[in-house]
């Protein structure tokens, strides 16, 4: 039996506001798997235009392939800035990858994966090389409809492939509600901001894409960080937001297997290796069947991504 390669997922995400060449600089030297140039929330509008050329100078400026991924966060489709943002930020070099922000139905993501497509032709770039993550929860709209993602990204495939993950925002939605807060007295989400985080992970796993959790906005509070880190690895998702660069440390570490895990992923992968066209192999006395092996194979290539960024 074989499986898909999985691709190495990415664990950590920094968001370094578009207009900070200070922040981008010191951003660029940190160990984040990538880094989220925003040209969205924490720019002040007036400050618009001198984002995008600061971020695409900084594309410019960047080898491919060197230190973190540069993804931009453009602003939504609602905005009526978008394409402006994408066509501004990817003037010379198109970022690895976009992040969309409030998002309200998928057929949201597929008008902008086409436009990205329309960039990349213009652009001479291979179609496809430009990924796309997206932020799902951030309207009620949102929320209501990633339900229907799975069935309209299977007729978008073109739009399907360029996804990587789905991620969740709880203050979009909180300001979007009314909600004074999105927890309880006792620090656990209410079940409202539960909804959209579980929403979020149900729906990438049935898409195929990384489950990637928000952010800890309060960047002081380590322990916190810490928990939301054990609750997110623990439910399934393989990579979190940071906001400030001490968050990093900790969010690689806890989505980079332990070495256990990735023993034990070998002797998986081994396993089946051993027994050619089997769909059932035991191991240590325990059944391992397909999940098994695609397991393995996603802890493996989140030990490559740990190496190297690949
Ligand atoms: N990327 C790169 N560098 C950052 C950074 C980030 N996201 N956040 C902080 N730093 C730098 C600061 O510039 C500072 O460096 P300096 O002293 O050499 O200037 C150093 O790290 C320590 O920062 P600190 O004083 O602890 O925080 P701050 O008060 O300067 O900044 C925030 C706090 C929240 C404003 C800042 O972390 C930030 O801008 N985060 C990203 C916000 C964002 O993009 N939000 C959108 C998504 S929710
Ligand atoms: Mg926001």
């Amino acid at each position: 039996m074989s499986a898909e390669r999985q691709p190495a997922p990415l664990r950590s995400l920094l968001f370094v506001p578009g207009d900070s060449a200070r922040k981008q600089e010191k951003a660029l030297a940190t160990d984040a798997d990538a880094l989220i140039l925003d040209l969205e929330d924490s720019v002040d509008p007036a400050n618009l235009p001198a984002a995008r050329a600061r971020v695409g100078e900084l594309l410019r400026s960047q080898a491919a392939g060197s230190g973190p991924q540069l993804w931009v966060r453009v602003n939504g489709p609602e905005s009526g800035l978008l394409r402006e943002d994408l066509e501004a930020v990817g003037a010379e070099r198109l970022p690895d990858g976009i992040v969309l922000p409030k998002i309200s139905a998928p057929g949201e993501i597929v008008e902008a994966a086409a436009y990205v497509t329309a960039l990349e032709t213009r652009r001479g770039v291979t179609a496809g090389t430009t990924r796309l993550l997206v932020v799902a929860t951030e309207t009620p709209q949102g929320l209501l409809a990633l339900p229907q993602y799975p069935a309209v990204l299977h007729a978008a495939r073109h739009a399907a492939a360029r996804l990587v993950g789905l991620t969740w925002g709880a203050e979009d939605l909180s300001a979007a509600l009314g909600a004074l807060g999105k927890r309880d007295g006792g620090g656990a989400l209410t079940f409202t901001f539960q909804l959209a985080r579980t929403t979020c992970l149900l729906t990438a796993a049935a898409l195929g894409v990384q489950a990637i959790d928000g952010v800890h906005t309060d960047f002081r509070d380590v322990a916190g960080l810490q928990r939301e880190l054990e609750s997110a690895r623990r439910d399934g998702f393989s990579g979190k937001l940071a906001i400030h660069p001490e968050q990093i440390a900790a969010i690689n570490a806890a989505f980079t297997p332990t070495e256990a895990e990735r023993e034990h992923a070998r002797r998986v992968v081994a396993a089946f290796a051993a027994a050619p066209g089997a769909g059932v192999a035991s191991l240590e006395g325990e059944m391992i069947d397909r999940p098994h092996l695609v397991q393995a194979q996603r802890i493996l290539a989140a030990v490559q991504r740990a190496k190297g960024r690949t």
